[in-house]
């Protein structure tokens, strides 16, 4: 197996995907990613809905994307349903991800509070939910990078369900 990670990218929002904003956090992810010398193997534009994010996350791990970054949905509006989208399909929640997201982003925005992002196993890809802000996003993106390799390999390596 070779040592570059394939990543998906999904940015979730109704008015990116209704095409009243350009998207931005997606490429800053991809630019992100490409620096760090893993391959962005997919990528999407989605609205803020719970079967779309469920059915696009598991679209890239069954096209072995080992890690799926999602952007936005993370926060506390009416239409931010991307936590609960991700922990109706893992297989379990990683918390330390969460957790070192939120309280080194802290030291950058106060508001970095109302984000409920998250890392978990869906199928056999590591899915981390990032903020919807582009350099919110690329700024948690780089706080959890050093666990991420090893976290995708342990990923791989468990069964499919079906
Ligand atoms: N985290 C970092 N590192 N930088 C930021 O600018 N913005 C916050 C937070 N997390 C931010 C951040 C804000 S303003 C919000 S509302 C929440 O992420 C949720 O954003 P989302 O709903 O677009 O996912």
């Amino acid at each position: 197996m070779s040592d570059t990670i394939a990543v998906g990218i999904i940015t979730v929002s109704d008015r990116v995907s209704a095409g009243e904003y350009e998207d931005h956090g997606g490429p800053a992810l991809r630019e992100t990613c490409q620096s760090y010398g893993w391959s962005v193997a997919a990528e999407a534009v989605i609205p803020d809905d719970k079967e779309q994010i469920q059915r696009t996350i598991r679209a890239f791990s069954e096209q072995r994307c080992g890690l799926v970054l999602t952007t936005g949905g993370t926060g506390v509006a009416l239409r931010d349903v991307t936590p609960e989208a991700i922990r109706g399909i893992m297989r379990v929640e990683i918390p330390g991800f969460g957790e070192t997201m939120r309280t080194q982003s802290l030291e950058i925005t106060p508001n970095a509070i109302l984000s409920r992002s998250l890392a978990a196993i869906v199928d056999r890809s590591l899915v981390i939910a990032l903020p919807g802000k582009p350099s919110g996003a690329v700024e948690c993106l780089g706080f959890v990078k050093a666990a991420i390799p090893h976290s995708v390999k342990l990923a791989l390596q468990v069964p499919t369900s079906c």
